[in-house]
């Protein structure tokens, strides 16, 4: 059995990623008449992040296909049970995740995100995949929705909403990883004190750049 190949997920996701790619080319466009500098700030901002994202909340921003794979192939191939998501959108990268939970057996994915009409799709779409009853959303900013309940231990974290914030949501959660925990940050390029933090053994993370856009480390027991 594997779900992420069998009925109804691949018509599903095709669907889905279809959208997303319907929405880049304007979203490109967009963000191509914005200057640089200000494009930067704008990406790696840890306090104006909310308008941002709310400008784009018709657009699924979803992680490649490629990454959403490899996201199923991580937590297959380390018997994730316990996974935790900044950065819901429309649930693409959630599906995957979820979707290797029900392989692997069962467990728990908590995901977050802060625009309600988001939370909605995601809902929808999770359910159409019969996965719900693997997923917890937690709707509001993910800095108070991911600094409580937390499960015991985490085996692997997606970082895929403000990228400014991902050294505070790592901060959050870095008690309960697990040695051996991955986190995979999506666009970490966007925070350099992110980046800094994760390469740094001393830190307690070995890490490397993944893929395109992609950094994904480890936590060292
Ligand atoms: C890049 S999209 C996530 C895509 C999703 N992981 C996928 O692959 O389908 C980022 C999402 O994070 C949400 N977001 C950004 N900052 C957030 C925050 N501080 N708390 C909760 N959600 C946030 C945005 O509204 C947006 O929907």
């Amino acid at each position: 059995m594997n779900t992420l190949i069998t009925a109804p997920l691949p018509a599903l996701l095709d669907r889905l990623f279809a959208d997303d790619e319907a929405s880049r080319e304007g979203l490109h466009a967009r963000m191509a008449e914005i200057p640089a500098g200000q494009r930067a700030a704008m990406m790696s901002s840890k306090t104006d992040y909310r308008a941002l994202y709310t400008s784009m909340k018709h657009a699924p921003l979803a992680v490649s296909r490629a990454t959403a794979t490899l996201l199923y192939m991580l937590a297959r191939t380390m018997d994730a049970r316990t996974i935790i998501e900044f950065g819901t959108s429309f649930g693409i990268s959630t599906l995957h995740l979820a979707a290797a939970l029900r392989d692997n057996g069962g467990g728990r994915l908590i995901t977050s995100e802060f625009e309600p009409s988001k939370i909605a799709r995601a809902r929808a779409n999770i359910a159409e995949a019969g996965l719900s009853d693997l997923v917890e959303f937690r709707e509001g900013d993910a800095l108070e929705t991911l600094a409580r309940d937390l499960p015991e231990q985490i085996d692997l974290v997606l970082l895929d909403g403000a990228k400014g914030l991902y050294p505070e949501i790592l901060a959050s959660l870095q008690d309960r990883l697990r040695p051996g925990a991955l986190v995979l940050a999506d666009n970490a390029d966007w925070s350099v004190e992110y980046l800094a933090k994760v390469r740094s053994p001393v830190e307690g993370y070995l890490s490397i750049p993944f893929a395109q856009d992609v950094e994904l480390s480890m936590r060292i027991g």
